[in-house]
């Protein structure tokens, strides 16, 4: 797992941003893995604004969102769907029809997981995993307590995501208590993952993920199974970790071939 110290969310944006970028010249028909929740927004802003530039093509991309909400209804502006077309695929050149979702309001929910998982897999897997981190450790909607081995299902959230995700809705009581998400085994199915956390309500959370033991308590914790980790914190995300000046030292010191 590599550990990326930076001052903001711009230099975030763009350390991840230069990611994407070099991953589409390699594959122009990359499949990337897009989260919601603010800490992407940066990147988001910075490919639109790449894409303005011509320095990007999104036009053979294809994108699978981790997770969705159940029970709202479809278009609702709080749908991860609906999301991350408003803030991205919207603002670049990706076409519609290439970004998949999966679907909360299914009749039949666990077919529908299935027919995500399917449907990643016909598209050859996720190149590029973006992910935010929830404060109490989840990744997509896996709250603590998840299999590390988990696929696309059914979840319920912990009151303390529903507090947080308040913000985005008329209050507490009007946040789902269930979603569907990808599962632990299908994120670390991905070949490259970069976790994007910022601010200091999520140091601990960042300093459990990176050094504390793998465990179910806190599932992003389970990124340190993969082979391909790239951890992009501010100044207050890291503020508790133990070995940062070590991440720093290494960054600083990196062969420039290496790319992230
Ligand atoms: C939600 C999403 C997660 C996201 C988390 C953190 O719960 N399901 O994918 O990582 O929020 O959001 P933020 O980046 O706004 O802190």
């Amino acid at each position: 797992m590599e550990v990326v110290i930076l001052p903001g969310s711009k230099q975030i944006g763009s350390l991840a941003a230069d990611a994407v970028e070099a991953l589409l010249r390699r594959k122009p028909d990359a499949v990337l893995g897009l989260a919601t929740g603010s800490s992407p927004l940066p990147v988001y802003g910075e490919l639109a604004r790449r894409q303005e530039e011509g320095r990007l093509d999104f036009s053979r991309v294809r994108g699978f969102t981790l997770d969705e909400y159940v029970g709202l209804e479809p278009g609702h502006p709080q749908c991860y769907r609906e999301v991350i077309r408003r803030e991205f695929t919207d603002r670049v050149d990706i076409a519609p029809g290439n970004v998949y979702s999966p679907d909360g309001s299914a009749a039949d929910i666990p077919a529908a997981c299935r027919a995500y998982e399917d449907a990643i897999k016909a598209a050859g897997g996720v190149d590029l995993q973006l992910l935010g981190v929830g404060t109490d450790g989840h990744i997509a909607f896996n709250e603590p307590g998840s299999s590390l081995a988990s696929r696309t299902r059914i979840k319920s959230l912990i009151e303390q995501t529903r507090r947080d995700n308040a913000r985005f809705f008329n209050g507490i009581h009007d946040v789902p208590h269930h979603v569907v998400t990808q599962g632990l085994g299908t994120i670390l199915d991905a070949n490259h993952v970069i976790l994007l956390a910022t601010g200091a309500q999520k140091a601990q959370v960042v300093r459990d993920l990176v050094e504390g033991p793998v465990a179910a308590i806190c599932p992003a914790s389970v990124l340190q199974l993969h082979p391909h980790v790239t951890v992009l914190v501010d100044e207050a995300a890291a503020s508790s970790l133990r070995l940062a000046d070590y991440y720093r030292h290494t960054y600083d010191n990196k062969p420039a071939w290496q790319g992230l």
